[in-house]
């Protein structure tokens, strides 16, 4: 038997094609990419989680050089969440990155670890959640929910 796992997401040739809090979203995760410490890899990266009561929680990557300790910018957003509104639920998350060396131009996604992360607390609210990505310009990706970009998921309904 085969089966097959589709991922469906929005592209958007524009940030100012999205809705006006989706557009802001950005803005606020673009603003945290000022707020990352990554003297190491220079790729500032910047979260921010949207709650549906309208607040929003930050996050931000920090380097260690003791690279494995590298904390990333969803981590951050998701351990914050935990440590300063976990009643609520997340509506969605966008992110964005910038780096010194070249403009990025196309939509930074989250790393298999950050699935992962994400995953959990979508797990956890009982609630899924839009993921928005961009670069410092170009293109936006709308992914309507986090758990498709993490298919065959391990959680732990597998314990
Ligand atoms: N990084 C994030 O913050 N989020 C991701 O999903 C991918 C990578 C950070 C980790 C490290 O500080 C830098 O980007 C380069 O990998």
């Amino acid at each position: 038997m085969n089966q097959e796992i589709i991922t469906k997401y929005q592209v958007f040739s524009n940030a100012t094609d999205l809705i006006p809090e989706y557009q802001d979203l950005i803005i606020k995760a673009r603003k945290n990419t000022f707020r990352a410490y990554a003297p190491y890899s220079k790729f500032f990266v910047g979260a921010v989680l949207l709650l549906d009561d309208g607040n929003i929680i930050n996050g931000s990557n920090h380097e260690n050089a003791a690279y494995p300790m590298c904390l990333c910018a969803e981590q951050v957003a998701i351990a914050n969440f935990h440590t300063f509104r976990d009643k609520q639920n997340i509506k969605a998350i966008a992110i964005t990155a910038r780096t010194d060396n070249k403009v990025i131009d196309s939509p930074v996604p989250p790393c298999g670890a950050c699935r992962q992360i994400l995953l959990e607390v979508a797990d956890k609210l009982h609630c899924d959640f839009e993921v928005i990505l961009q670069g410092e310009v170009g293109p936006v990706y709308l992914i309507p929910n986090v758990k498709s970009l993490l298919p065959i998921q391990f959680n732990g309904t597998n314990l």
